[in-house]
């Protein structure tokens, strides 16, 4: 394995685990066979950042735009999704991992709402990791949600529109009290975002990899988090300024 800086870990991962349908395909099987052994590996990973001490992995399961897929493909993937949350679960639970959630949860069927609620509430109280996963999510939709939210508070005085800032838009996200991803991780080749966390990603650190989701193993998360490390996040500033020399 590769050897990793454990003082220097990521707080929080977010991951597009992408190319679920490009592997089937070069396997020679229905795409559907790609998104079982994607969820498959869902587990292997999430299990590897609890192993690491990953504190916080956020993880897009199903973005609004995936609506519009062809239709069997869409069940294939909820029927995936509904497996996942019935029968995966429970390790976690054990293990005292936070199950969360973000997105419009209300355009998922309702057997799934209730049981990603469910986990959601019986979970509130762990906190060796918390991994949420991104459901029917957009962020171009967060942002607009939050927007609503603020208009409202404001139209009933409860809050003065002079007085929004930065603050009081993060305040009315999802999960205001998730902080910032350090790390997204993409498989797939693919470079690009896709209505990720459009807000949360303004200082993230990204890494995109020709791995097939399916084939993004523990040792490849191992080489992303080293790559992380090399990183200097300067966050606007000089390379001296953050070396503390200046
Ligand atoms: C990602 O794999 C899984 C979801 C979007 C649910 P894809 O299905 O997008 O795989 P490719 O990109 O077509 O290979
Ligand atoms: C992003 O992958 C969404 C998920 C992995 C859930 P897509 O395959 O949907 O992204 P695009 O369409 O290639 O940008
Ligand atoms: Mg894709």
């Amino acid at each position: 394995m590769t050897l990793l800086d454990t003082s220097k870990l990521p707080r929080h991962i977010a991951i597009i685990p992408d190319g679920n349908g490009r592997w089937a395909e070069v396997q020679g099987l229905p795409r559907n066979e790609g998104h079982r052994r994607g969820s498959d590996n869902v587990r292997e990973i999430v299990s590897r950042c609890h192993e690491l001490g990953i504190k916080m992995l956020t993880i897009y399961a199903f973005s609004q735009e995936n609506w519009n897929r062809p239709r069997d493909e869409v069940d294939a993937i909820m029927e995936l999704l509904a497996h996942y949350l019935q029968h995966e679960t429970d390790e976690l639970v054990e293990k005292g991992v936070r199950i969360d959630s973000i997105g419009r949860l209300d355009e998922l069927s309702p057997a799934i709402q209730k049981d990603i609620t469910e986990l959601m509430r019986r979970t509130e109280g762990n906190d060796s990791m918390r991994v949420t996963f991104a459901l029917s999510y957009s962020g171009r939709a967060e942002l607009v949600d939050a927007v609503r939210a603020i208009v409202r508070e404001a139209e009933s005085g409860q809050l003065d529109p002079e007085a929004i800032d930065e603050k009081t838009l993060r305040l009315h996200l999802y999960r205001p009290d998730l902080p910032d991803p350090d790390l997204l991780i993409r498989t797939g080749d693919e470079h690009r975002i896709s209505n990720f966390l459009l807000w949360q990603f303004a200082y993230t650190e990204l890494y995109v990899t020709e791995a097939l989701w399916p084939d993004f193993g523990p040792e490849q998360l191992d080489l992303a988090i080293a790559e992380y490390q090399r990183r200097e996040r300067r966050f606007g500033l000089t390379s001296a300024q953050v070396r503390g020399s200046e």
